[in-house]
């Protein structure tokens, strides 16, 4: 299957606001609090996202099905000084409905060509230690273990590991 994947625009927001609540509820219910899950607001998102859309330093970019907007991915630079990793994939989610049809892949292949236009050319990316789906699709991509550590999400306290790419050339498109 062919995904289209563009740059999103800041009219993107409530669309992106929206995969973002809905992907969160499927991919981490169970492993995050039901409460937590229920009180995401699509509207603080909206908000969060046009920021993040209008700043130049992250790469935002949406994946369309029949001209609507299914998934999402961000990313741009590292952002807690890991040693080796310029880049890094801040976000991929895609609706539960349109998972396993190529829009990850190709979310992952706009978001490199962004990190390489801001001359980064590896990449990092943290996930749930739990999220065992998401984890195969890193490794089926190439990336490889780097590390875990704690992170506390709403009340919830977990663990989230890494992964790496040493250079974009590397990931197993
Ligand atoms: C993880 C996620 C981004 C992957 O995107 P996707 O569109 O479903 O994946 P794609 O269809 O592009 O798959 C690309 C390749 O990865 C493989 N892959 C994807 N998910 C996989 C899984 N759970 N197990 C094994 N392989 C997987 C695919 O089989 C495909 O390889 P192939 O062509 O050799 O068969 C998506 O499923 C998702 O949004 N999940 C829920 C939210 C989430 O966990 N996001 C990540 C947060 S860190």
């Amino acid at each position: 299957m062919v995904s289209l994947v563009r740059p999103a625009e800041i009219g993107d927001a409530a669309a992106i606001a929206r995969v973002h609540v809905a992907t969160w509820r499927t991919a981490y219910r169970g492993q995050l609090p039901d409460d937590f899950l229920d009180s995401l607001s699509e509207a603080r998102y909206e908000e969060r996202w046009e920021r993040t859309i209008a700043d130049q330093g992250s790469g935002v970019y949406v994946a369309e099905d029949a001209h609507e907007v299914v998934a999402f991915a961000s990313g741009g630079r590292e952002r807690a000084g890991e040693i080796g990793f310029a880049g890094e994939l801040y976000a991929i989610y895609v609706m539960r409905e349109s998972q396993g049809r190529g829009h990850g892949r190709a979310l992952v292949r706009a978001v490199t060509a962004g990190l390489r236009k801001m001359g980064l050319t590896e990449m990092i990316v943290w996930v749930l230690r739990d999220n065992f789906p998401a984890r195969r699709f890193y490794e089926r991509l190439g990336g490889t273990y780097v590390r875990e550590q704690p992170i506390t999400i709403g009340s919830a306290l977990l663990q989230e590991v890494s992964y790496g790419w040493r250079s974009l050339d590397s990931i197993t498109y």
